[in-house]
């Protein structure tokens, strides 16, 4: 049987983020965000009318789920911290109690011997500064940067390894063009003036973590989605090229190499005029460059060219849905993102911050803890990781999504993704088959 061997040190975690499994979203203080609002005001925005409370039960549950990462041989557990948790108002007051509660976190994940991966900003902004406009308001970049001064002050001299932000596509997409997450509107220049914001607000935090002296890592998640083209060898190439620079190269360029993508810019008028004024200049003047790229990949675009359309591409539906799954299923696209990054901007160092499967809740519990399905993912795609290791890419780790069975954005309790099934009543967490595949992995730094 052929194995692949992952290098020693590798970091092998899981993944989670705050509105996803912590719940009890108004307990000791903590601020409304903007899920928390948007499920009391638009339950219908979301599958069953979910809620935020009771998510994966993690504020009440935190200790015992700590202790079963040590028994499964984690090494590492990415994490965000609640902004509204920590600072209710978004800026201004601090919150002693939230501050409280991710100290205890993170002491606990050190005894086990499990390196916290902390994100700053996991797509849970304070209502209150959605009221404002969210990242659509320049001054965005003050409140954010305030907010990672307190993360950075209160957890800085424990936590190594830090996100500024996770999968910004999405967040400056779905609220501000796509019309799926408050405040549902559908405004392009809206969405490129929020992300724009968006970059300053990295760049800011990136230059405050290098001047307060702290000694870890910091960088940026990014859902890496390779583009391809339907037809490889006409103009759909360029579609392709156009929808990945306004996707996941949007992000990329301007943090690795501070300027946006050439590409989409040069030839599409329309999403050019839709820009703010002066970005280019802008993020030129306050690029800084980050520690490490954490990567998102869950599957990839196919693109066919489209003249009427903004960025002269359509989406094509790939072949790769598979019945009762979330995303489509195409393990060879992380060894394509991954190899491109390496090469298009410099063997950068590269942790897996996300990768897993989401199969619908079919309600038989039985049937659900015995997840093959998810062990034959797990093995495609980390032998992908090994792959692409052995071409010469600097994967440092991989975080499986998601620890547990949580709560998605606007699919609710829908889809379960985690190694414990987590019976979201009683907060009752059992191991599913693929729990004990991954301890293996780990323990032997093999993948069969
Ligand atoms: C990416 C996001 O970062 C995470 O919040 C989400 O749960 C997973 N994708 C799965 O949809």
């Amino acid at each position: 049987m052929i194995k692949f061997r992952f290098p020693d040190g590798f970091l092998f975690g899981t993944g989670s983020s705050a509105f996803q499994i912590e719940g009890s979203p108004y307990a000791d203080g903590k601020g409304e965000n903007t899920w928390d609002y948007s499920v009391r005001n638009y339950p219908e925005k979301f599958y069953n009318n979910a809620k935020t409370e009771p998510a994966s039960h993690f504020y009440t549950h935190y200790k015992e789920d700590i202790e079963e990462m040590r028994r499964q041989g984690l090494k590492s557990f990415r994490f965000s911290i609640s902004w509204a948790r920590i600072m209710p108002e978004g800026h201004g007051r601090v919150n002693p109690l939230g501050i409280g509660f991710y100290n205890d976190v993170i002491d606990r994940l050190i005894a086990a011997g499990i390196e916290p991966f902390v994100d700053i900003f996991h797509w849970d902004l304070p209502q209150a500064l959605a009221e404002i406009g969210g990242f659509k308001n320049p001054d965005i970049i003050e409140y954010f940067v305030e907010y990672a001064r307190v993360c950075f002050e209160s957890f800085g001299d424990r936590v190594k390894l830090w996100s500024t932000v996770n999968e910004p596509t999405v967040f400056c997409t779905a609220p501000y063009v796509d019309g799926r997450w408050y405040p549902f509107e559908t405004d392009i220049r809206g969405a490129l003036l929020a992300s724009h914001n968006t970059l300053l607000c990295h760049f800011r935090t990136v230059k405050l973590y290098r001047e307060m002296g702290l000694k870890g890592k910091i960088g940026a998640v990014i859902d890496v989605v390779p583009v391809y083209p339907k037809d490889p060898t006409g103009k759909d190439v360029l579609a392709a090229q156009y929808q990945f620079e306004r996707g996941s190269g949007w992000w990329l360029y301007p943090m690795f190499r501070g300027h946006y993508p050439e590409n989409i810019i040069r030839d599409c008028d329309g999403f050019r005029a839709a820009m703010p004024d002066g970005a280019e200049e802008e993020i030129a003047r306050e690029f800084v460059p980050m520690d490490f790229l954490g990567m998102n990949y869950y599957y990839p675009g196919f693109a066919e060219y489209d003249e009427s359309s903004i960025d002269k591409s359509t989406r094509v539906e790939s072949y790769y849905v598979q019945e009762g799954q979330y995303f489509a299923l195409y393990p060879v696209g992380l060894y394509d993102a991954v190899n491109f990054v390496t090469r298009e901007f410099g063997r950068p160092e590269i942790y897996i911050t996300e990768n897993g499967l989401g199969l619908v809740d079919s309600g038989n519990k039985e049937e659900i803890l015995e997840d093959d399905v998810r062990i034959s993912y797990l093995r495609e795609h980390l032998r992908m990781i090994v792959r692409s290791i052995e071409g010469g890419a600097d994967v440092r780790g991989y975080y499986y999504w998601s620890n547990f069975d949580s709560l998605e954005a606007t699919s609710g309790y829908r889809f379960r993704f985690g190694f414990y099934y987590v019976d979201f009543e009683t907060g009752e967490r059992t191991r599913k088959k693929s729990w004990e595949y991954y301890r293996r992995v780990i323990s032997t730094s093999l993948v069969d």
